[in-house]
């Protein structure tokens, strides 16, 4: 069949020039919007819209057959978070390499998966470039494989799944009643491993939660005497994970203790580094990771503190083979060598949850490619620096207080109550009309019952101007809250 045959829709559709020209556009649009957010020329680091304004505003505009992409693409700056904006300090994302956003380009143009090496060759290789060179920052042997996946709280699960079919190993065959099994972990392990333990079916006993001390690290202190208590139950405690760092707070737990307490037990220990894992690229700020090299499994988002779109979460293991044992489910129409795994390792399917999975080696190889790993460390640098900065200014105005000194990026602080308002209530409050407000994004959370306020300082451009303009955007609505317990 002629491209002639083609239906006229198909043929405009896939048509290469209006590809090319449309494409030329499109990044000037994008590179403008770029320049002017990240100079922080636009009022709004969060252009707030009522859920039904949004979708009011979305179902109108879809009424028009002949928007452009152009259109489109206004429309969606217009609507989103802009992270590129120095007065972002929302959640936990970053502002991407440009040179990553090009990578997206890319990976969605040829379209590969890489479930199986024959339909993802390049993909496949350049994952394997990944998890090799995390795999040598985190000091892990070089038995030590593993692979991307869709979050990191896909990757917790995952390795999850495979400490259980390792440290339950041979109990099937002899056939006596399966225990209750469990995770140990923190009280502020992000709540992903509390799924991870319900999606394998233990419930509520299934995971053993330790206090945290007063910078909400784990009591690993009370590792042993949790374990005796879970052991008296009847129940078997499969893995503890470290959190390296906790969400709320950032918080890094004594991964050195976690791990010396699995080898005595004999416990899988994992790792849930997707957040904090990045600091492996620092050469300042690595020694926070100090006894990841003894962990068996360790998870790692790009997509946090690494320059990378979401979602690009690494999943290593020490030992490259375990990976294997996960899902040992036959699929004869994409394997064919099911007896030779351990050296399968390119149809990286039979690791991951994922069939088809996007190609997502491909930004953080080009990162890597262009740029190399040390920009992955002055990004690290950079944003610990900017947090240093906004920690001295919260300290210098008695007006806020710190949850506690950070550890990373992520700071919890709070506006101090006055003639006897509810500190909780206000910083709701404070927080909940600032975001309504948009021109700042900072997030909110709740630690040891109390609201706290909580930014992620994650754009290099950040600058004092909004360190300084977000404490006075805050101090400025606390003024418009009511002065007492009326607060709602
Ligand atoms: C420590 C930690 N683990 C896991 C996750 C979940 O990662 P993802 O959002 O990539 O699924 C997060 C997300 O904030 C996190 O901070």
């Amino acid at each position: 069949m002629s491209s002639e045959e083609l239906p006229e829709s198909l043929r405009i559709a896939y048509n290469s020039e209006i590809f090319r020209s449309a494409g030329h556009r499109l990044i000037d649009q994008l590179a403008d919007h770029l320049s002017a957010s990240m100079r922080g020329e636009q009022s709004h680091a969060l252009p707030w819209r009522t859920p039904e304004a949004s979708c009011a505003h979305w179902e109108e505009l879809a009424t028009h057959s002949d928007l452009s992409i152009e259109a489109i693409c206004r429309e969606i700056l217009a609507g989103s978070v802009r992270i590129s904006d120095p007065k972002y300090m929302g959640h936990q994302i970053c502002h991407p390499a440009p040179v990553a956003m090009l990578a997206g380009l890319i990976t969605d143009c040829v379209n590969n998966g890489t479930g199986i090496y024959e339909m993802g060759m390049a993909g496949t290789a350049m994952e394997r470039h990944i998890v090799t060179c995390i795999a040598r920052r985190f000091g892990l042997p070089p038995s030590a494989d593993g692979f991307l996946t869709s979050g990191g709280t896909l990757a917790n699960l995952t390795a999850l799944l495979a400490a259980r079919s390792i440290q339950t190993a041979g109990q099937q065959a002899l056939d006596v009643t399966a225990p209750q099994l469990a995770v140990i972990t923190s009280e502020q392990a992000h709540y992903c491993v509390d799924r991870a333990t319900r999606v394998m079916g233990w419930g509520d006993a299934g995971l053993i939660r330790i206090p945290t001390d007063a910078q909400f690290r784990m009591r690993t202190d009370l590792l042993e005497s949790h374990y005796q208590a879970a052991v008296a139950e009847g129940i078997q405690v499969v893995a503890v994970v470290g959190s390296a760092c906790t969400t709320s707070t950032g918080s890094f737990d004594d991964l050195t203790a976690i791990g010396e307490f699995c080898r005595q037990r004999d416990l899988w220990f994992h790792v849930d580094g997707a957040h904090g894992g990045a600091v492996a690229f620092s050469e300042m700020q690595r020694h926070r990771l100090g006894g990841i090299e003894h962990a068996d499994s360790v998870t790692l988002d790009f997509h946090k503190m690494l320059m990378t779109p979401v979602t690009t979460s690494a999943l290593v293991f020490r030992q490259g083979e375990y990976g294997f044992r996960t899902f040992a489910a036959e699929a004869d129409y994409l394997f064919q060598r099911q007896d030779d795994m351990e050296h399968d390792w390119y149809n990286l399917a039979k690791r991951t949850f994922e069939c088809s999975k996007t190609m997502m080696a491909t930004k953080v190889y080009s990162i890597l490619a262009t740029h190399g790993e040390s920009l992955l460390g002055d990004n690290v640098d950079r944003l610990y620096a900017l947090t240093a900065n906004f920690v001295s200014l919260i300290e210098s105005r008695p007006e806020f207080e710190l949850a506690t000194p950070p550890q990373c990026n992520i700071v919890c602080f709070r506006l101090r109550p006055r003639n006897g308002q509810d500190s909780c209530k206000l910083n709701a409050q404070v927080r909940d009309r600032l975001t309504r407000a948009g021109n700042y994004y900072v997030v909110q959370t709740k630690l040891r019952d109390e609201v706290w306020l909580r930014t992620t300082i994650t754009n290099p451009f950040t600058t004092a101007r909004e360190l300084n303009g977000v404490l006075d955007a805050l101090a400025a609505t606390a003024e418009t809250c009511p002065h007492s317990s009326d607060l709602t």
